[in-house]
């Protein structure tokens, strides 16, 4: 009886059994599949040999002449976690220490750090960068990134969508029926635009029965600023004859101290949608605390990451609640701009790439607004003139 590389050597007819290998040796994962089907096992007429060769390896509590079947069970299940399991901890190259700096930075799961660019991830987790591009690799390969779909399916999807709507017909129309569910809607504009009125008026009315431009929801809402006010609910509610009590009480209302407890609420959000049928989803403001605690070119990539990742996990939300996603924006000037409006929204092209509608809020004469729409998939842009009243929005 000897060893070779290519598997076992069958045992001879007339020895033994099947006499204890003098040493067991590791095998590689390779050399598994040619454990039971080498060939002269499969030739020999030893009833053992046959037996071996269609037996599923034994379990634990085997007797010595087993052993050879218990190593290659043990290997044929090898400790590997298995994709679904993978965790950021996994990764080659990230010890816990790094694992824990990645986790408060945002980077939460394998997805995150794979579609992550090496040098935010460098910054953030003090690695160098080559490390980092190792790190973003080992993840390409363990996460789920997802695969194709046809162009029905998603049709399918689209389907699902439903449409909130603002109060106001015009400004309704320049959304193409309403708040889109799925997606991220974000108004933007100086103070006293009235985003924060526009985001009062959302979170009453997607209580309201679908014929009504309601879906028939709970909200969320993350409130930075301290600006939600329930007595503004009352007062839009009664407005539209409905029981200001009970609308209050499918308010959820959670206010955010800084960025990372922002980025948590979000998941707090997701054990409440798993109790109510949450259907609106209010950041006010999306910007407010980023913009204040990262200051300065030398944050700006932290900061932009974090962001990302924040808006993907509402995105997220949306998607598997069938919820709209709506949040506010401030806006900074830009002294270089020479011609037209020098208003920018804060959180640059993370922003303005993730948020599917975009909405900019101008004060006018008389109280009005006008909403321009800024970007969407398949609208074109346009102006609708709103106005902010006792009752809420309306044309
Ligand atoms: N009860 C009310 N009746 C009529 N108009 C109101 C009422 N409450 C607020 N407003 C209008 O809404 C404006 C405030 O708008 P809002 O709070 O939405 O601003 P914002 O865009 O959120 O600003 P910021 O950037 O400071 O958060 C007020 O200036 C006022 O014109
Ligand atoms: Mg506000």
């Amino acid at each position: 009886m000897a060893w070779c590389l290519g598997g076992f050597r069958a045992p001879r007819v007339s020895g033994p059994p099947y006499p204890r290998p003098p040493r067991l040796r590791v095998l590689r994962e390779a050399d598994l599949g040619k454990v039971f089907i080498s060939k002269p096992a499969l030739v020999t007429s030893s009833p053992r040999a046959r037996r071996l060769k269609f037996r599923p390896p034994p379990g634990p509590g085997l007797t010595g002449r087993d052993r050879v079947g218990t190593d290659v069970a043990k290997l044929a299940t090898p400790e590997v976690k298995t994709k679904e399991k993978a965790d950021i901890g996994d990764l080659p190259g990230v010890g816990p220490a790094t694992a824990e700096k990645l986790r408060e930075a945002g980077y939460r799961d394998l997805l995150s750090i794979a579609v992550a660019a090496p040098g935010e991830l460098a910054e953030v987790a003090d690695l160098g960068e080559a490390v980092a591009m190792k790190v973003i690799n080992a993840a390409r390969q363990l996460a789920d990134v997802g695969g194709f779909e046809t162009g029905d399916v998603i049709m399918e999807r689209r389907a699902q969508v439903g449409k909130l709507t603002t109060g106001s017909k015009a400004l309704d129309e320049l959304l193409g029926g309403g708040v889109e569910t799925q997606s991220i809607t974000e108004f933007y504009g100086e103070f006293g635009s009235g985003k924060t009125q526009i985001m009062h008026q959302l979170a009453v009315n997607v209580q309201r029965p679908k014929d009504d431009g309601g879906l028939e929801g709970h909200v969320v809402i993350i409130d930075t600023e301290n600006t939600f006010r329930p007595e503004r609910i009352t007062q839009m509610a009664e407005a539209l004859d409905l029981d200001a009590k009970e609308v209050l009480t499918r308010i959820h209302v959670a206010r955010a101290f800084n960025s990372h407890h922002q980025m948590l609420l979000v998941e707090k959000a997701t054990e409440l949608a798993r109790e109510y049928p949450v259907r609106l989803l209010v950041i006010d403001s999306l910007t407010a605390h980023f913009r204040a605690e990262y200051v300065g070119r030398a944050t700006l990539a932290n900061r932009q990451g974090k962001l990302n990742t924040f808006m993907h996990d509402c995105l997220r939300f949306g998607d598997l609640n069938n919820a709209a996603i709506a949040v506010t924006n401030q806006v900074h000037a830009k002294p270089d701009a020479f011609f037209g409006d020098p208003t920018r929204p804060v959180g640059g092209h993370v922003v303005g790439h993730t948020a599917t509608f975009r909405l900019y809020l101008r004060k006018s004469k008389g109280g009005r607004r006008i909403a321009r729409l800024i970007d969407s998939p398949h609208l074109p842009e346009g102006e609708a003139v709103i106005n902010v009243i006792e009752d809420g929005i309306r044309d």
